[in-house]
């Protein structure tokens, strides 16, 4: 009887461990403070005493109507107490025997396959979702109530989706500066960012949709947000709505896929597999007064009540709201690689960035570092110019290529004798390319590490793709202790 319940426990363990199910409904935290990223637990001065600041691309003087100024944080490691123990484990693990196992064949045969259409044509997560399996069906009332992912990923030369039959779903690509450090293809993965105005924004007077009112509509709002021009009102049946600068209307959405980096002879390409589907929507109006009293509320519970964390609202079906009338939502591999909802946990992990920190704007990133319309082509990176030299600085600042100073290949490039090579880093000028593209061969490591992640499917501990332990990163932080760091800048 005892051989058998073992042979049973053997049986299961040997299925789990090939693939691993987590519980998704469950609210339970390991991690209550997930919404603080990894990064917040570098080391800023490393053994020769060289100071390395890679914080302030987050934690930055804010540009109102974002109220967040949150400069200080980078001299300082003023964590809740709960976040001084640094819960990302998965940084300290060495991933060496695993990856050594995956070849160069397996991976690139793994992120060239689709996980997000099958061979019908057909959003495979979206048919699961339209027959949800109890196990991800929250308030159990038999349907999904969350965002059912409808981009088809068929884009004209103007960046507009469109599906087989022509009409357009909405969803307009965009290319943009990758936002410093960790969103960089050499620093783990490849991404790319849609757009979506609601369908009054798409109609003109007599409510038809026209392609010229939409685009003159998501000029207004990107003038908006860059905060390049004030406009009194959107055109066509949108003109009525809500507008004001450094604010997007109410319904807003935005779709942001995730995906593995695929060398190719000419040059570095988004991986058709997605790591991660990512969804946000503007659900209603906050204006300045209340982004003002959110952030004057945030400093002053951070100062009255130091070791408070934050708590957010939402669950694995409904995403999370991030208090400034966002909810975010994201889909990610399951052990086998198809897309699967996020738990409660693995969503509290996007709320930080997206609400909380200096440098977004109406908690979005990309839409403000814009340059053209249109989903990446082939060229990708190559020719993009540092117009503002804010990867020269950030190397300059960081003095290293990534948050955790991992980035050996980069650091080797562009560093010589501890000090930052500037007749290389002129190189990034006109093509940032040469810094934030990885060569073939760090690409495939890179791939294979975070696929160690996906079997194990241990998001919760941490997400960043790299093989030896890191060194660069507190397991423990003392609160407040404090480093100097001043900020350089190029012009
Ligand atoms: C990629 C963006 C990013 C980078 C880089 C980053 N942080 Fe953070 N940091 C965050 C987010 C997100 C939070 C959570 C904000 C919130 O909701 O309170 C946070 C929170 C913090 C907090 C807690 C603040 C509070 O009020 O609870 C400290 C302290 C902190 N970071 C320090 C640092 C330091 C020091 C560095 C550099 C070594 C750094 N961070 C780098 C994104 C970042
Ligand atoms: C470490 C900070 C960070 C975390 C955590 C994070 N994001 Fe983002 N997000 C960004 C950055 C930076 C961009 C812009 C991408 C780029 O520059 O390559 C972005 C882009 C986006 C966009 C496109 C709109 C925009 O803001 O530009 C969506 C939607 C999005 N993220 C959703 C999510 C969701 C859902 C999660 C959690 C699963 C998440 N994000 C976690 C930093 C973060």
């Amino acid at each position: 009887m005892l051989s058998r319940l073992f042979l049973v426990i053997a049986l299961f363990s040997a299925v789990t461990v090939f693939s691993v199910e987590i519980d998704l409904k469950n609210k339970n935290l390991y991690n209550e403070t997930a919404y603080i990223t990894s990064q917040c637990y570098t080391k800023t001065v490393d053994k020769l005493g060289v100071k390395h600041n890679p914080c302030y691309s987050c934690h930055i003087k804010s540009k109102i109507p974002n109220y967040m100024s949150d400069e200080d944080v980078q001299e300082s490691y003023a964590f809740p107490q709960y976040a001084t123990k640094n819960r990302w484990t998965n940084l300290f693990k060495d991933r060496s025997k695993q990856v050594s196992k995956i070849t160069d064949k397996n991976i690139l045969a793994y992120i060239k396959q689709d996980n997000y259409k099958n061979k019908n044509s057909e959003i495979i997560i979206s048919s699961k979702l339209k027959n949800i399996p109890t196990k991800w069906d929250f308030n159990n009332n038999g349907k999904w109530d969350g965002y059912t992912p409808d981009c088809e990923f068929n884009f004209d030369e103007d960046g507009f989706d469109r599906k087989n039959n022509g009409t357009l779903t909405g969803w307009r690509a965009f290319k943009y500066r990758p936002f410093l450090g960790t969103f960089w293809p050499t620093n783990g993965s490849t991404d790319d960012v849609l757009i979506r105005l609601p369908k009054l924004f798409w109609l003109d007077e007599n409510k038809r949709v026209n392609l010229d009112i939409y685009k003159k509509n998501l000029l207004i709002v990107e003038d908006l947000i860059k905060q390049n021009k004030e406009h009194k009102s959107y055109v066509g049946q949108a003109k009525k709505q809500k507008i004001a600068l450094g604010l997007y209307p109410v319904g807003t959405e935005f779709l942001h896929s995730v995906r593995y980096i695929e060398p190719t002879q000419s040059g570095i390409k988004l991986s058709v597999r997605m790591k991660e589907l990512r969804y946000a929507k503007k659900l209603r109006w906050a204006n300045y007064h209340e982004h003002q009293s959110l952030s004057d509320e945030e400093f002053k519970e951070n100062h009255d009540f130091p070791d408070r964390y934050s708590v957010y609202i939402g669950d694995i079906e409904s995403g999370i709201y991030n208090k400034r009338g966002w909810v975010y939502q994201g889909f990610i591999e399951d052990a086998k690689g198809e897309l699967r909802p996020q738990s409660y946990e693995e969503t509290l992990y996007c709320i930080g960035c997206h609400a909380n920190i200096g440098a977004i704007s109406d908690s979005t990133f990309a839409y403000a570092r814009k340059f053209e319309w249109g989903y990446w082509d082939k060229k990708g990176l190559d020719g993009i110019s540092d117009k503002k030299n804010e990867y020269l600085n950030y190397l300059k600042n960081n003095n290293h290529a990534n948050e955790f100073r991992t980035n050996q290949e980069v650091y080797n490039k562009f560093f010589k004798n501890n000090k930052l090579d500037i007749g290389e880093a002129k190189k990034i000028k006109n093509n940032i390319a040469y810094l934030l593209n990885p060569s073939k061969k760090r690409a495939l490591n890179l791939n294979k590490a975070y696929k160690v992640i996906v079997e194990e499917q241990s998001f919760i501990y941490g997400r960043d793709a790299h093989i030896k332990p890191l060194e660069n990163v507190y397991k423990e932080v003392e609160q407040d202790k404090s480093t100097k760091l001043t900020i350089i800048e190029y012009h």
